[in-house]
């Protein structure tokens, strides 16, 4: 049922990409993602940083596959089990977001 509630949420978010990230986005980044992709660790493109550019030029489709299939030194899922597309997706967009 939260887990209704938190899918739910997270599609009204990608209709509406001015409404902020949800939690859940955020906690699965914060376990997942962040090890790496908080400091750019081995190459991994650095969080909220200008390094996403070129990257989400590639559209967002292959950003996601590559996420799911693993590139380079990424791991496939970013090691993220419980993760669905959806979650990937979610993550890519609010770690992709320059602050
Ligand atoms: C063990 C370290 C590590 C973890 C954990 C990790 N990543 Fe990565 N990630 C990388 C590295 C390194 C790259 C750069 C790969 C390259 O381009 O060679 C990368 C690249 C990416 C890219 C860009 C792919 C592209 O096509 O340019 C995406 C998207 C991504 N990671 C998403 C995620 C998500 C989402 C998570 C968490 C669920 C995650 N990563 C967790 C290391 C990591």
């Amino acid at each position: 049922m939260i887990k209704n509630t938190v899918l739910a949420a997270a599609l009204l978010c990608s209709a509406l990409p001015a409404v902020a990230t949800d939690d859940y986005t955020i906690e699965l980044y914060e376990i997942y993602c962040s090890a790496c992709h908080g400091v750019g660790v081995s190459g991994a493109p650095t969080a909220f940083s200008d390094e996403w550019r070129d990257r989400v030029n590639q559209g967002m489709d292959t950003l996601v596959s590559h996420a799911i299939n693993g590139i380079g030194n990424m791991p496939a899922m970013g090691t993220c089990v419980e993760c669905t597309e959806d979650d990937i997706r979610d993550i890519i967009q609010y770690m992709a977001k320059e602050k």
